[in-house]
């Protein structure tokens, strides 16, 4: 069956309000660079909210660790484990079928080296069905990004602000600032193209250095907190509906108020059910 995009019914190729009748796979991803296309990407953790987010037309869904904070109750992306993001991951491939699912290496699990790298990754791409990894690290993995590519699992890889090392930079502080940080973000970004990545997110960085990084690179980049000029743009998405609690960064725009929805919603059936009103004659069966 043919997929159409409600949101933005377009003819063609594109990777947004595209029409296509299978999965958007990495070579879809590359095409739209050539295009020059931007894009957009966000977090899911489980089938139900994936389904909407494809039925969207977003073209990649991220089952990022960022389910640690943002579905699990952890206080960072560290405690997450691979059986979290394989379960996870699973559901997501599930609800979903247009948009390429990317599973998130959780820390601890290709730090050791290219082989257990591999191990964890395969079992993403076997166990949950996702079509491509993400790790953390520029130069420091790409040993295991060329490893993965080299066995045929595409890697989408992730520079500037790694959150897993979350305890090293004791916080989240913008990278990429002054002359020697931005080179080596630079060096980062073209080691993990010439491992083999087939994007590549830029997490907080300046929106200059971004878009030279982005200019310098065949792979696209996927920014989040780093401006107008990558070539998609990634939200976690209880940020950008606003389901998250409290504060977020300052680089979310939130494009909903899903928090009090739901809370007057369930305040609402509260009192319903309190009061007497519920359920109603239509509700009941006799
Ligand atoms: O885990 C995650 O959600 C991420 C994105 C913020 C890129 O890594």
């Amino acid at each position: 069956m043919t997929h159409v995009t409600p949101a933005r019914k377009q003819s063609g190729t594109s990777l947004y309000g595209g029409t296509s009748s299978r999965r958007i796979t990495v070579r879809d991803i590359a095409a739209a660079k050539e295009r020059g296309e931007k894009w957009p990407m966000l977090t899911a953790y489980d089938a139900m909210t994936a389904s909407v987010f494809d039925q969207a037309g977003i073209p990649v869904l991220l089952v990022g660790d960022s389910m640690g904070n943002c579905h699990l109750g952890y206080e960072s992306t560290v405690p997450v484990t691979m059986d979290e993001i394989a379960l996870l991951s699973a559901a997501v491939v599930r609800g979903t079928r247009r948009s390429l699912v990317v599973g998130d290496l959780p820390f601890g699990s290709y730090q050791e080296g290219p082989v257990q790298a591999l191990r964890n990754a395969t079992r993403l791409v076997k166990e949950a069905g996702v079509g491509a990894v993400k790790l953390e690290g520029g130069e420091r993995s790409a040993d295991q990004i060329e490893l993965l590519v080299r066995s045929g699992v595409p890697v989408m890889a992730h520079i500037g602000l790694t959150p897993q090392s979350v305890n090293a930079y004791g916080g989240y502080p913008v990278q990429g600032r002054g002359e020697e940080a931005a080179q080596q973000l630079l060096r980062d970004a073209k080691a993990v193209q010439d491992a083999g990545a087939f994007a590549v997110v830029l997490e907080l960085v300046p929106a200059e250095l971004a878009a030279e990084v982005t200019r310098s690179l065949h792979i696209p980049t996927v920014g989040i907190g780093a401006g107008p000029d990558c070539d998609g743009q990634v939200l976690v998405w209880t940020d950008m509906a606003g389901m998250t609690d409290g504060r977020v960064p300052r680089f979310v725009k939130q494009y909903a108020q899903l928090r009090q929805g739901l809370g007057d919603a369930a305040r609402a059936f509260a009192e319903d059910v309190v009061g007497g009103a519920y359920p109603a004659e239509e509700h009941s069966f006799h």
